[in-house]
């Protein structure tokens, strides 16, 4: 997969980072569509990337006990 880089950040961009034994961090415009089609809408968000998380796909914090590295 091809990625630009770019320092630029536009007043209406969408970020993600990374967290070192944690969550993807979003911050912007982000909406969320589950299973059943509902959808949420909002400005900051943080996904699991353990897989333990008893709120998927939302960190709830269950990276820590687990000790996920990553
Ligand atoms: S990354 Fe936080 S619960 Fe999985």
């Amino acid at each position: 997969m091809k990625s630009e880089k770019s320092s630029e950040k536009s007043e209406n961009s969408t970020t993600v980072t990374v967290a070192e034994n944690g969550p993807l961090i979003m911050n912007g415009s982000i909406e969320v569509t589950n299973h059943e089609g509902n959808k949420e809408v909002m400005t900051k968000a943080a996904f699991c990337r353990c897989g333990v998380s008893n709120n998927k796909p939302y960190c709830d914090g269950s990276q820590v006990a687990a000790c996920f590295k990553g």
